[in-house]
């Protein structure tokens, strides 16, 4: 019998408990520690052999040892837990704790799977992990992917969505889309039935924010805003035009500049004249006047655009420009 040490047989017991917790076995199904040069089964640092110069005690503890208990019969996933642990308890032995899991790691699988389906169910059951899990990996050729990397993995991923939310939110907030009938977006009117009669006073639209006009040349939708200070204008019947309380400033029932501190004539929204689904005519900017569109028949759609708005022309260019 080779001579072994306390040490020796605590490290090996302890490893072997190790792996009996991994397994989730009882240490008592494990086989007992042995020397690996002899084969022999050690059970406790007292059954090797004393000092020549001591012989009487060790004779004593000999007598005392316990009998080796009988070896039990092993369940097949004890038999398939028996090689890891073996594995375990001699690479604990022999290497650094490091170093000897790496190992534990590589010759477990192999040991398992001599042992056939059982042995295949342990194996899952001490699935090695961080480093000895990537050096499985490269023995075995399997790809996966460890702890760190998937955290990597979710925190690209995490941060990749983040940024598509804001680029989205701010790409919003620059380019609104306004939903029809609410300011900003687009007012069908309905067929050219609906507009006023030429010569009868404007109709406001306060959801819209503009006035409704129609004029020989077709209909016009003046912005509610002055455009001086921007106070809101009034239509004034008894003197046929708008009028702006703030400053004095008139405008024509075309929205042209008359009088006061104006510096241009009223802003106008797009109409959209719509037949058959096309748009056949719209509000123009024509340099030195904003026209009005021509409405080619009564069922055509009258669309009001409050996002598309034209300002109107200088002051000093205004045909209705009253002259002192
Ligand atoms: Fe209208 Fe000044 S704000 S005239």
């Amino acid at each position: 019998m080779a001579e072994v040490s306390q040490a020796w047989l605590d490290r090996v017991k302890r490893s072997q408990q190790q792996a009996a917790e991994r397994l989730g076995i009882d240490v008592s199904e494990m086989l007992p520690p042995r020397d690996g040069s002899t084969g022999e089964v050690q059970e406790s640092a007292a059954a090797a052999p004393a000092p020549a110069a001591q012989p009487e005690p060790v004779a004593a503890a000999a007598q005392e040892a316990p009998e080796p208990s009988p070896q039990p019969t092993p369940t097949p996933v004890a038999a398939a837990a028996e090689p890891v642990a073996s594995a375990e308890a001699t690479a604990a032995t022999q290497m650094p704790t490091e170093d000897a899991a790496a190992t534990v790691a590589a010759q477990a699988p192999t040991a398992v799977q001599s042992n056939g389906s059982a042995a295949a169910a342990a194996a899952d059951r001490v699935a090695p992990v961080g480093r000895a899990a990537v050096l499985e990996s490269f023995e075995t050729g399997q790809e996966g992917i460890n702890r760190r990397e998937f955290l990597a993995y979710a925190y690209g991923g995490a941060l990749t969505l983040l940024t598509l939310e804001g680029g989205l939110a701010t790409y919003q907030f620059m380019y609104p889309r306004f939903r029809e009938g609410e300011f900003g977006g687009e007012f069908n009117l309905g067929a050219a039935t609906v507009l006023p009669q030429v010569g009868i006073d404007p109709e406001g639209n306060t959801t819209g924010k503009f006035w409704l006009i129609n004029t020989d040349e077709g209909p016009r939708a003046l912005y509610m805003v002055c455009t001086h200070l921007g106070c809101l204008y009034k239509w004034e019947p008894s003197n046929n035009r708008f009028e702006c309380p703030c400053h004095g400033s008139k405008f024509s029932r075309e929205g042209f500049y008359i009088e006061g501190p104006a510096p241009r004539s009223l802003d106008q929204f797009i109409i959209k004249v719509v037949q058959d689904g096309s748009v056949v005519a719209e509000t123009a900017d024509q340099g030195d006047l904003v026209a009005a569109p021509a409405v080619p028949a009564p069922d055509a759609e009258i669309v009001v655009d409050t996002g598309k708005r034209l300002q109107g022309k200088a002051a000093a260019d205004s045909p209705a420009k009253k002259v002192v």
